[in-house]
């Protein structure tokens, strides 16, 4: 396949059938491989969302520059889309998060701003990052790329539910973790416009249970449970929200990458340990869709995969 650009790598990942995790007289279970987008993540999907149509609005050019606060999957998809784009991009970030997505930005071309912390993400660290975000954003010839709020990010995702739609036709369940929601909400979108609208249920972490119970906690599952209510998720659309223990979803991290290949991060985990239970559920002859978030690369040497 021939490409003007490298943002043509991003999408159209492969759906995977989970066959040896369906449970004994339950649905199907398949998986979209979202870790093979070109930094790892379906945060591309966002980011080429956000700025393709900003630059379509004019509201962003070629030279300007895009700025977020970021712990670093959103950062990274931004800093590779402003590379091909020709945007430069201003990430505020924080040594409080991993330093290898320092690193990643930074080679994608990106300014980062670290912001000092004592190694601990805390509400005051994240408002300081704020701040100092929307500072520079309102300087000249700066855009804010707004991944909590920008409905560009939610439609981003869109083409996820058109391409499930294609490869699997009918769909009888959606299930996935939500952080910001969007992946989910965009999701749905795109399954209806495909005249799929399947039972629709959210994950959260068992150890910050925020959606289900009002109040989130200290947990390890990177990327969703965030701690506020998803900006993105619409309940109205929701079966079920769902707890999952993170320890389950680490473990089964492991058996996903031993037994099937899918090497994914803590999201992945939990998304399959909640597939299982509902293809249980649900019976023979349905098929419940879940994602692989990003690719368990990104954690190799962390608590997961040691
Ligand atoms: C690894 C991972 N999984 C899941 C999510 C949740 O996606 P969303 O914010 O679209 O709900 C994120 C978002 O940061 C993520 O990085």
């Amino acid at each position: 396949m021939k490409s003007e650009t490298a943002l043509d790598a991003i999408g159209k990942t492969p759906m995977v059938r989970l066959a040896g995790f369906e449970p004994p007289g339950g649905a199907e279970i398949w998986i979209k491989l979202e870790g093979g987008n070109p930094t790892g993540s379906y945060k591309d999907r966002m980011a080429v969302s956000v700025l393709t149509r900003a630059m379509e609005r004019g509201d962003l050019k070629p030279g300007d520059r895009v700025v977020e606060y970021t712990g670093g999957s959103t950062g990274t998809a931004l800093a590779f889309v402003s590379a091909v784009l020709g945007l430069r991009f201003t990430a505020v970030f924080s040594d409080a998060f991993s330093d290898s997505k320092r690193q990643a930005m930074a080679a994608f071309g990106a300014e980062v701003l670290v912001e000092p912390s004592d190694g601990t993400i805390t509400p005051e660290l994240i408002q300081r990052m704020k701040t100092r975000a929307y500072g520079l954003a309102g300087e000249p010839g700066s855009y804010y790329a707004d991944q909590f709020g920008s409905p560009d990010v939610r439609a981003g995702y869109v083409p996820m539910g058109h391409e499930i739609a294609a490869d699997l036709g009918h769909v009888d369940m959606l299930v996935a973790a939500v952080g910001t929601g969007a992946a989910m909400m965009g999701t749905v979108d795109g399954l209806a416009a495909a005249g799929q609208t399947p039972d629709v249920i959210a994950l959260e972490p068992l150890q910050s249970p925020l959606l289900t119970t009002g109040t989130g906690g200290p947990h390890k599952v990177e990327g969703i449970g965030v701690g506020f209510e998803p900006p993105f998720l619409d309940r109205s659309r929701l079966c079920d929200i769902r707890t999952v223990d993170q320890d389950a979803a680490f473990d089964m991290c492991r058996r996903l990458a031993a037994e099937a290949g899918v090497l994914g991060g803590g999201s992945t985990g939990l998304n399959v340990v909640a597939a299982i239970e509902l293809a249980k559920e649900l019976g023979p002859g349905k098929r419940v869709v879940t994602i692989a978030c990003d690719t368990g690369a990104k954690y190799l040497g962390g608590h997961i995969y040691g």
